[in-house]
């Protein structure tokens, strides 16, 4: 057929992260024992108290459509968590439970933006947001940011950045890939930028839970009135309670940002599942101590996983303290030879793990950062210990 398919989908690429995922699943299959330092995810089981509320959700024939943007016991948990954990008021109709914290952001960029508004994306990035933008009919503009500055965009860079067609800066603390935090100074720096050129942030927080060490999560919409009405602060329950396949998200926005995104959602989904929403106002409402317990789990895979890596030649990387990732800086790999020829790029030293020493990782190139690689340590210490020891093999065969 030679009718033309959609350009805007048509330039969408593919997540090579869930393809790394994919690809050491299948090598599995065939009974391969492949380390995969790619999950997004973590290795727990969801906790047996909100299992249990599905269950009873299900039971009870709380299995119709609900109000389109959540159910008011969910939104009442959100506002809750909100005041409790970010100094954040956010009254009910000020959050949109979605499908996901994708699907939040896709929520958001559908309606914040017009066609060419420019969205600022400080580098490494959670490879979705280019992507996320473009769909929304905006033009990602890549700041990026340096190794010396713990990867995290300054007030500067940001003012720097800032043209007329700028409607939003995407702001992640703990930060998907690099693990690290932003201090109160500098979202306050942030801030006053964003507030004297007048545009959005949009603050992903969905790893707010994850953070060790004595460091706090700061959200930016708590800083002052300005830089809450400028902000919608997302989140969801995916990464801090081991509950990425239920698919629950939100956002807490104004009203009128609320509004028009819970339009959006109901003709785009009807509404998040109603049973998943059952089990988040038990996440949210219930016994913690099961996010402590995986936090403390992930705090001794980090420290390991740092101290590792600290100690391998061509490779480092800086001490991460949020999230479950450390963002592995590989530049001097690339002019080092494998069997004869350099290696080049991540994409080939990734491709040369996963084959010759059965070890997926992730190349960063699609967050927008090519010489580094990113390792998950939501995988068990003992497939920590392999995979580690993998790679320090191959880093040592390298001429
Ligand atoms: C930074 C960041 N934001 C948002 C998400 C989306 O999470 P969810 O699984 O709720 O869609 C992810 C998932 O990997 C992420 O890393």
């Amino acid at each position: 057929m030679s009718l033309e398919l959609s350009k805007k989908a048509a330039a969408v690429k593919p997540s090579s992260t869930l393809a790394i995922t994919a690809k050491a699943k299948e090598m599995r299959a065939q009974g391969m024992d492949v380390v995969g330092f790619g999950a997004g995810e973590p290795d727990f089981r969801t906790p047996q108290n909100i299992c249990d509320a599905a269950i009873k959700a299900i039971n009870d024939g709380f299995t119709k459509y609900t109000p389109a943007s959540g159910i008011i016991e969910l939104k009442e948990a959100v506002c809750k968590k909100f005041k409790e954990f970010n100094n954040l008021d956010y009254a009910t109709d000020q959050i949109v439970i979605s499908n996901g914290g994708k699907h939040s952001l896709t929520n958001i960029f559908t309606a914040l933006i017009n066609p060419g508004d420019e969205v600022i994306i400080p580098a490494p990035y959670w490879l979705s947001y280019p992507e996320i933008v473009k769909l929304a009919g905006g033009v990602p503009v890549i700041v990026t940011t340096t190794k010396e500055g713990e990867y995290k965009l300054t007030a500067q860079e940001l003012e720097n950045a800032i043209t007329e067609k700028t409607k939003a800066l995407i702001l992640n603390t703990p930060n998907n890939p690099t693990g690290m935090l932003y201090t109160r100074d500098e979202l306050m720096a942030i801030a006053k930028v964003v507030v004297e050129k007048d545009i959005y942030v949009v603050a992903d927080e969905m790893y707010e839970n994850l953070i060790y060490g004595d460091l706090e999560h700061v959200s930016i919409a708590s800083l002052g009135r300005e830089i809450y009405d400028r902000t919608i602060t997302c989140s969801g329950l995916a990464k801090s309670y081991a509950m990425t396949g239920w698919r629950i998200g939100y956002t807490g926005s104004s009203k009128e940002i609320a509004s028009m995104m819970s339009s959006v959602q109901s003709h785009q989904t009807s509404n998040p599942n109603s049973i998943a929403q059952k089990a988040a106002v038990e996440a949210l409402n219930g016994i913690q101590d099961h996010v402590e317990e995986m936090n403390a789990e992930f705090d001794v895979r980090r420290e390991y996983m740092y101290g590792k890596i600290c100690k391998m030649p061509y490779v480092d990387a800086i001490e991460p303290m949020g999230a479950f990732y450390i963002f592995v800086d590989a530049t001097e790999v690339l002019s080092k030879s494998y069997k004869g020829e350099k290696v080049g790029s991540v994409e080939r030293m990734a491709e040369i793990l996963i084959e010759d020493y059965k070890t997926a990782v992730v190349p960063c190139a699609d967050f927008g950062f090519p010489n580094h690689l990113r390792l998950s340590y939501a995988i068990a210490i003992e497939q920590i210990k392999k995979g580690l020891k993998r790679i320090d093999n191959f880093l040592k065969d390298l001429q």
